[in-house]
């Protein structure tokens, strides 16, 4: 059975899309089967962090509302093993049916080892479509205080939902902010009351990948590409040092 992993944030911006596509990359290339559906719908761009924005590419729409099957969903040109199913532009997340999506993600749990549902910006329709069926949710905040404030207000309105198995990773880390704002990332999983899973260092890879439409992981093996390879790791529940 598959594991649905929701990577969500509260704030926009904060690098969910990234980090999805960075941690999808970084599992197929250790030979997991993996899916990533996107479900920022109307402003999607998950193609694009994968390298496979010069694709064409269903759906999840199209494969919930029967007109095509999950295994006719884009395979990547590198990874094999990584499949991808883009956002409908005109379907607004609270027109999506939860049963045709729950049933999508049913299927794919047979023919996957993860599935990654990468949210929009918010707390709203897309936040909760992608966090309801999760297994396990990966809130994506970065070091400013408005994010921390808003992957708080996330953890609140996912718990409300019944959610407890959620970790933070903190995105886009320099050494010389925390300096400058005298703060430590056990104090921003303080504030967002919830455990850590990994950090990310801030790293002008992550925008020149997705510019030359490289995946990051191919684009370079330290900095960002590292830190999502050690988070991959541990979602597989090998112990690897947290550090950026
Ligand atoms: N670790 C990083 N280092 C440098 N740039 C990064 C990093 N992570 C993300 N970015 C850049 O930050 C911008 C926002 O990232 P991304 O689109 O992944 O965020 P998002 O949370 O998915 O945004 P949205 O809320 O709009 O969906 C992009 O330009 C991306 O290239
Ligand atoms: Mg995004």
């Amino acid at each position: 059975m598959g594991e649905l992993i929701a990577v969500l944030s509260g704030k926009g911006g904060t690098g969910k899309t990234s980090v999805c596509a960075g941690l999808a990359t970084a599992l197929a290339q250790q030979g997991k089967k993996v899916l990533c559906i996107d479900c920022d719908v109307g402003l999607r761009n998950l193609d694009i962090a994968l390298a496979m924005d010069d694709m064409a590419a269903l759906s999840f729409l199209d494969v919930c509302s029967g007109a095509y099957r999950l295994e006719q969903a884009a395979r990547h040109p590198i990874y094999q093993q990584l499949h991808f199913l883009t956002a409908p532009i005109h379907c607004p997340a609270d027109q999506i049916d939860p049963n045709a999506f729950r049933d999508m993600l049913t299927a794919a749990r047979q023919h996957y080892h993860y599935i990654f549902l990468d949210a929009p910006a918010g707390i709203e329709a897309g936040f909760s479509l992608a966090a309801r069926f999760a297994d396990r949710i990966l809130l994506v905040t970065g070091t400013d205080p408005a994010a921390v404030r808003d992957a708080c207000r996330a953890t609140q309105v996912l718990e409300l939902m019944g959610k407890t198995n959620i970790r933070l990773i903190v995105n886009r880390v320099t050494e010389k902010m925390f300096a400058t704002m005298k703060l430590t990332v056990d104090d921003i999983m303080d504030k967002a009351g919830i455990p850590l899973l990994g950090i990310i260092p801030e790293d002008e890879n992550v925008v020149l990948a997705a510019a030359f439409q490289k995946p990051l992981l191919k684009q370079t093996k330290k900095g960002a590409a590292a830190a999502c390879r050690r988070i991959s790791l541990r979602l597989q529940g090998l112990q690897t040092p947290i550090s950026i």
